[in-house]
């Protein structure tokens, strides 16, 4: 089979035939030049594309629908995570920011369920999310509209950097950007992509904001990888405004 017809195979799986061509690409990049047999590039790439895209969703939430925020947000591995913790979550991360903001929610998963913690801090707000899966991408629109949430959901790659940056000139300032527990997805992908989109997008927001597990989300374990790469780069570039861990989860926030 050449290329396209094995991209065709890999993506009729359903969970992965909505996601970005240029996504679906990048991980088939990883295994066609090995000599892998077809078969061997179809199963491979599709691991990869299920352990960066679609391993935190629960298959329940894109079958049911009209379910409530809560029970939503409950069925994504990384939101239940945060659950009980969002308003201490925003509370921190919105300090100093005053009473409007444009949120910019890069791989956003379904994290646009939690729009009402969010408002319950600043008053007006505009949310974005910019997410690889459509099928989440639709979940979220859906409940924006049935609830005339000021927000949007955009079915985008983070690998498509122009497009990215377009997205956020369109919003109004202040902006502040979220990347939660996205960087190691985009790294699997491509390596030190993050410090590229981080770099790029930096002096367009008033503030980003990083988080990744400290606790694996499967077992409670401490995870023992140490991001000291991501660390050492923002000391080096950036001003950090805040670092703080809850609920197995550390933020970052910084400025340029
Ligand atoms: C671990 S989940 C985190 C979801 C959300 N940020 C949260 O913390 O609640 C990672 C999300 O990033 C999305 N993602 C990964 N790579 C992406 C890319 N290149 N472009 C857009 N979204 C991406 C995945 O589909 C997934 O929904």
């Amino acid at each position: 089979m050449n290329k396209q017809e094995l991209i065709n195979k890999i993506i009729l799986k359903k969970e992965f035939s909505q996601l970005p061509k240029k996504d679906v690409e990048l991980a088939f990049e990883h295994f066609n030049k090995r000599g892998y047999v077809d078969e061997e590039e179809i199963k491979f790439t599709r691991n990869l594309l299920r352990k960066v895209f679609s391993a935190f969703t629960s298959q329940k939430i894109l079958s049911l629908k009209n379910k409530s925020p809560k029970w939503i947000l409950k069925k994504h591995l990384s939101t239940r995570e945060r659950f009980n913790f969002y308003e201490e979550v925003y509370g921190r991360l919105f300090k100093g920011l005053g009473k409007k903001l444009s949120i910019i929610d890069l791989g956003a998963g379904i994290n646009g369920f939690s729009y009402k913690y969010f408002k319950k801090i600043i008053p007006h707000i505009s949310y974005i999310a910019l997410e690889s899966m459509g099928q989440l991408v639709s979940l979220m629109n859906n409940y924006f509209e049935k609830e005339k949430i000021n927000g949007k959901a955009v079915h985008l790659s983070l690998f498509e950097l122009e497009n990215v940056k377009k997205l956020i000139e369109k919003t109004k300032e202040p902006r502040i950007i979220f990347l939660f527990k996205t960087i190691d997805s985009l790294e699997r992908l491509k390596r030190d992509y993050s410090k590229k989109l981080i770099l790029e997008i930096a002096p367009l927001v008033e503030r980003i904001v990083i988080s990744f597990a400290t606790e694996s989300m499967i077992k409670r374990k401490k995870i023992k990888v140490k991001r000291n790469w991501i660390i050492n780069f923002l000391e080096e570039n950036f001003n950090l405004i805040d670092d703080f861990e809850l609920g197995g989860e550390r933020y970052i926030s910084f400025n340029k």
